[in-house]
C-alpha cells in the first residue's frame, strides 16, 4: 500500500518573524538556507531535507503546512486518490513543486482542518553524522497534534496515510510510525492544533548540552529533562518566541516492523517521565487552542 514514509518539514506563520528567525538560527541550532518571497527556510545538519522549518510573517500565528514524504509519483497519486476518497478538502492536486528541492506533491486539509502536504522527488542536500556531543538538532523527530476526535484522527493516519500504531498511552494518546522509528506523529485529544515539533539530538549527552546551551541564552526548559516510557525517548520542551512548543529528544526507540506489538501504557507520572527529576510539566506548555488557519490555505 502506498504510504507516508517520513516528515520533511513544518511551515509556520508568525506575527514576529524576526524573533522566530533569530530563535531557530541563533539558538535552536538550525541553519538558515534561503529567504525568498517572504519565506525563510532552515535546514538541520543531520537531515538531507533541503529544509525542516519554513517561516512566514502573518497577523495570526498559525500552522502553514506539515510536509510528509512518500516514495514515488505513483505513491503521491495513490495517496491523493485516498485522501480525496476520505472526503478531505484539497488545497492543490499533485503538481511540480517550487520550494527548495522542488519535487512532486499535493496538499490537503486533514479532517480536522490542519494543512498537510505529501511529496516525492524532493532533491536531497548534503547531511552529516553529528558528533555525539554536538548540541544542535540532527533532524525532525516527530510532530504531536491535538484532535477533537482523536480516535478518528488515528484511524485517518492509519487507513488513509499508511501509518502504523506503535503504542497508546491509556486511550488518549496514540503514537504512530511511518518507518522504523517508534513515532513520527502522535495524537492527543483537544482542539485541532499543533502540540509540539520534536528534533532528534545525536545522543542523550547532546540533548543535555542543548538544554544547558539554551539556558545560557536565557531560554529555559518548560518540561524536562526526562524520559517518556512510550518510545523510550528523552525529552526537553521549550517554547519559541511566537509561542510554539518545540522539543529536543534523543534515543527514540526503533521498531522491528515484523514483530512489534503495540502496548497500552498506563497513564501515570512515572510513565510520562521515567526519571521524575525534571522541572515544569505539561501544565507549563502552551495551552492548546484551535489553530488560526483551519481550512484556510496558506497560499504558499
Ligand atoms: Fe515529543
Amino acid at each position: 500500500m502506498s504510504a507516508v514514509t517520513e516528515i520533511r518539514h513544518v511551515g509556520y506563520a508568525v506575527p514576529d518573524l524576526e524573533a522566530e528567525r533569530a530563535f531557530y538560527r541563533d539558538k535552536w541550532g538550525l541553519r538558515e538556507v534561503a529567504a525568498t518571497d517572504g519565506l525563510v527556510y532552515f535546514a538541520a545538519a543531520g537531515s538531507s531535507e533541503p529544509s525542516v522549518v519554513r517561516l512566514r510573517q502573518a497577523a495570526d500565528r498559525r500552522l502553514d503546512v506539515i510536509e510528509l514524504a512518500t516514495a514515488s509519483r505513483a505513491d503521491v497519486d495513490a495517496l491523493h486518490v485516498r485522501v480525496n476518497a476520505a472526503g478531505c478538502r484539497g488545497i492543490f492536486a499533485p503538481r511540480e513543486l517550487s520550494g527548495p528541492g522542488g519535487g512532486y506533491g499535493f496538499r490537503f486539509f486533514s479532517p480536522d482542518g490542519l494543512p498537510f502536504g505529501i511529496s516525492c522527488d524532493v532533491k536531497q542536500d548534503q547531511s552529516r553524522v553529528l558528533d555525539a556531543l554536538e548540541s544542535i538538532p540532527a533532524r525532525i523527530s516527530h510532530v504531536v497534534l491535538h484532535s477533537p476526535n482523536h480516535k478518528a484522527a488515528v484511524q485517518f493516519f492509519v487507513d488513509v496515510l499508511g501509518f502504523r500504531v506503535s503504542d497508546w498511552l491509556g486511550d488518549f494518546m496514540c503514537f504512530l510510525r511511518c518507518n522504523d522509528w517508534h513515532h513520527r506523529i502522535a495524537i492527543l485529544p483537544g482542539p485541532p492544533c499543533l502540540n509540539h515539533v520534536a528534533y532528534d539530538m545525536a545522543s542523550l549527552d547532546a540533548m543535555m548540552r542543548g538544554v544547558a546551551r539554551l539556558r545560557g541564552e536565557g531560554i529555559d526548559v518548560q518540561w524536562g529533562p526526562g524520559r517518556h516510557k512510550a518510545g523510550n525517548n528523552t525529552f526537553s520542551y521549550f517554547v519559541t518566541p511566537n509561542g510554539f512548543a518545540v522539543e529536543y529528544t534523543a534515543e527514540l526507540e526503533r521498531v522491528d516492523e515484523a514483530n512489534w506489538q503495540p502496548t497500552v501504557h498506563k497513564p501515570e507520572p512515572s510513565v510520562m517521565d521515567l526519571w521524575g527529576i525534571g522541572t515544569g510539566g505539561p501544565h507549563a506548555m502552551p495551552h492548546p487552542a484551535p489553530d488560526a488557519g483551519l481550512f484556510q490555505p496558506a497560499e504558499v
